[in-house]
């Protein structure tokens, strides 16, 4: 799933946000002591549900909304208490509004204008802004006689016209079905990555974080729950809540039996897991075990061995072309998913609503939650 950009990046910060909040009205913790790093040419997304404090946090970097306590610092020179307009720094809006009455090429200009840049210095940057965003054969348009992908590129090519060290991107593809959403997260990574522009980007779909940054932080209530790239924050979720939010996962309750530094052995209702690796923990302890569906197989026969399976009852099954998945009713009343994939024209594993089945799955499977 992840297609994150991993080149360009070169370990040196450009934004430090050190210890931020927003308190509105004397009351409302928008964002809660927030500190982040984020290194040149580095796309990193803020991703979290409605109200969790993305878009303050964003407004606070592009200087529209000054912190309540922190600090901002942009290539190490502290930008707290900059102005908008004297920051390097530009925002592409949850609602990218382009000028209707304007043409594409006019959009484009417009900062440029509005900055007295020379004339002829405007038309090369329009000229190549447009060869940029693959839409010189459109510059003569308006803005409703485009596809929303297209009207979203030349809302790009408008940010990135003045050339800032720092794109703020809030929600760039929300205007988008999801087919066109797919193709133009695509896009908008290989124009970023060429014109080599650091970006924060807000969203709250967790396919486009993972396709787009290449770290992600999962905010909660204005602050920070895990930060990482898209298969640490995948594969090694620091809490149940992150599990949760970023794709589908089982999560089984248990105790732990075995606490050895190579491996823990966890007790579930339905099932005895075997974890090939230590925690932080000890016997006793109350834990969660994610296991994702992808992650299981399931057969008609029963596995041999005391670890890592369960036995239910099919309950359901979601064809999706690419792979099927089924619902397991455990003994216990659980329901797991577990997520075959269709690589052959009959499906593999022939289970049908009703079966008795089994699920089984590695030790390296899963992740012990303890928080
Ligand atoms: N100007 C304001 N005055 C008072 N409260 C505000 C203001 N702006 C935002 N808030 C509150 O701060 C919290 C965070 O809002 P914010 O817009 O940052 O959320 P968000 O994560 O961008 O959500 P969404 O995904 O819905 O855009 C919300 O509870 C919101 O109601
Ligand atoms: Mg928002």
């Amino acid at each position: 799933m992840a297609i994150a950009p991993k080149a360009n990046i070169v370990r040196e910060d450009l934004l430090r946000v050190e210890g931020v909040t927003k308190i509105f009205d004397g009351v409302v913790k928008a964002v809660d002591n927030v500190s982040l790093t984020v290194a040149i040419g580095e796309i990193f997304a803020l991703l979290g549900g409605s109200g969790c404090g993305k878009s303050t946090l964003l407004r606070m970097l592009a200087g529209f909304e000054a912190p309540s306590k922190g600090k901002i610092f942009l290539a190490g020179e502290d930008i707290t208490n900059l102005p908008p307009y004297q920051r390097p720094i530009n925002m592409m809006f949850q609602s990218y509004a382009l000028f209707p009455h304007l043409t594409v090429w006019e959009n484009i200009a417009f900062g440029l204008r509005r900055d007295h840049m020379p004339k002829e210095q405007i038309v090369e940057r329009v000229e190549s802004m447009l060869s940029l965003v693959q839409l010189t054969k459109y510059a003569k348009r308006k803005p409703h006689q485009l596809s929303g992908g297209q009207q979203q590129r030349v809302a790009l090519a408008r940010s990135l016209a003045k050339r800032p060290k720092l794109l703020l991107l809030d929600e760039p593809l929300g205007a988008l079905d999801k087919k066109l959403r797919e193709t133009t997260q695509l896009e908008l990574v290989n124009i970023i990555e060429e014109v080599g522009v650091t970006c924060v980007l807000v969203t709250h779909d967790q396919e486009e974080a993972m396709t787009m940054a290449s770290r992600i932080a999962v905010m909660s209530e204005g602050y920070f729950l895990q930060v990482g790239s898209p298969d640490e924050i995948y594969e090694m979720p620091n809490s149940r809540q992150v599990a949760d939010f970023i794709g589908n996962v089982n999560i089984f309750d248990g105790v732990v039996e075995e606490d050895e530094s190579d491996h823990v052995t966890v007790r579930c209702n339905d099932c005895l897991h075997y974890v090939g690796h230590g925690i932080s923990g000890n016997s006793g302890m109350s834990v969660g075990v994610a296991l994702r569906p992808e992650k299981i197989l399931l057969t008609k026969e029963k596995p041999t061995g005391e670890y890592n399976w369960c036995e239910g009852e099919v309950t359901e099954i979601a064809y999706f072309g690419a792979y099927t998945t089924y619902h397991l009713k455990l003994n216990s009343g659980k329901v797991i998913k577990a997520q075959e994939l269709n690589n052959t024209r009959d499906l593999s594993c022939g289970l049908t609503w009703g079966d008795r089945a089994f699920a089984q799955w590695s030790d390296l499977a899963m992740v012990v939650l303890t928080q």
